[in-house]
């Protein structure tokens, strides 16, 4: 196989309904369906080439060589597109992150999104939205939510092959704004993968697995509406229940500051005072602020008026997984 060389470009998204738990860990295969937001302007570019001289995988992120468990989980994922593939070359993965690493906007998802692009095409596979879907799936969970565009459906899926995102809404067709407010930088985590694991050990992750169909079809339905109020209602929601799970598992994940409830509480009341926001969070401290755009300038100016809050970062939604170059 002659020398190949692909780019590809994702961009992360912010899940609206949460995904967190799996029906199997191995697969990523999640106890509920979730919905996204791609985050326009927050980019992985991943350029990957196939070389038959290479005795191994090599990565480097952010011009820094890995080793370790960044790159096994790198090793793992390309294995599985060599599988597909039936080829037996190892791949150079040059990857770069525009937006900082450390503050709190998950980098897995466009990751595995763009790897998943970018090494199918140089491997010389030419798979469908669905099944890039399907195989970002297989190195972070929420990455397969990346590949298509705009606003996005995860099928939870009864079986592997069926568990897959496709679009809801084009990107283009609901014009609210991502305010990130930065609370805190480079705080350390416990990662999503060992918090999935942990999602079983709450009492309430059942009752919260059990109503997230109902949650979908809420968040489904204002995202087609543009219903702002019903949105901001389910998505608030859905990340207390997302919490409260990650606050009574044993052992038990805090994620808040302090200043992570003021924020929210914040939100709360220029909701109240007729502004149409609402916040979601992940796994960690910092608050999405989800706006509309002809409002998100004040919002942003509010959130820089409190003090602790180190910074705001803007995103629209966003497109899916590209192909660059070839
Ligand atoms: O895809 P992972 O394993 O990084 O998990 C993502 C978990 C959350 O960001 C907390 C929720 C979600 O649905 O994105």
């Amino acid at each position: 196989m002659p020398d190949s060389k692909v780019t590809a470009i994702a961009h992360p998204n912010i899940a609206f309904i949460k995904y967190w738990g799996n029906r199997d860990d191995a697969l990523r295969l999640p106890s509920n369906g979730s919905i996204s937001m791609n985050l326009e302007g927050l980019t992985t570019t991943t350029n990957v080439r196939f070389n038959s001289l290479l005795k191994e995988d090599l990565l480097t992120l952010n011009n820094k060589k890995l080793s370790g468990p960044a790159l096994e989980r790198v090793r793992t994922f390309l294995d599985l597109i060599r599988s597909i593939a039936n080829k037996r070359i190892f791949a150079e993965v040059t990857s770069e992150n525009n937006f900082p690493t450390g503050a709190g906007i998950a980098s897995s998802a466009s990751a595995f999104a763009a790897l998943a692009m970018a090494a199918t095409k140089a491997i010389g596979l030419n798979l469908t939205e669905a099944e890039l879907s399907h195989l970002a799936r297989h190195g972070s969970g929420s990455a397969c939510r990346s590949i298509p565009d705009g606003f996005v459906e995860w099928y939870s899926g009864d079986q592997d092959e069926k568990s897959y995102a496709a679009s809801i809404a084009p990107a283009a067709s609901w014009d609210l704004v991502d305010c990130i407010a930065l609370v805190t930088i480079g705080h350390k985590e416990v990662g999503s993968t060992a918090g999935h694991r942990l999602a079983n050990t709450s009492p309430l992750q059942t009752a919260r697995v059990q109503d997230a169909p109902r949650r979908l079809d809420i968040c489904r339905s204002a995202i087609l509406k543009k219903d702002f109020q019903q949105f901001a209602e389910i998505i608030e929601l859905d990340s207390n229940l997302m919490h409260a799970v990650m606050m009574t598992s044993t052992p038990p994940l805090f994620y808040w500051e302090p200043q992570t409830l003021e924020v929210m509480r914040a939100v709360r009341n220029w909701r109240g005072q007729g502004i149409p926001v609402g916040y979601t969070l992940d796994a960690g401290p910092n608050v999405h602020v989800i706006c509309l755009s002809s409002d998100y300038e004040k919002i942003k100016h509010n959130l820089e008026q409190m003090s602790f809050i180190q910074r705001v970062i803007i995103a629209k939604p966003g497109s899916g997984a590209v192909v660059l170059s070839n």
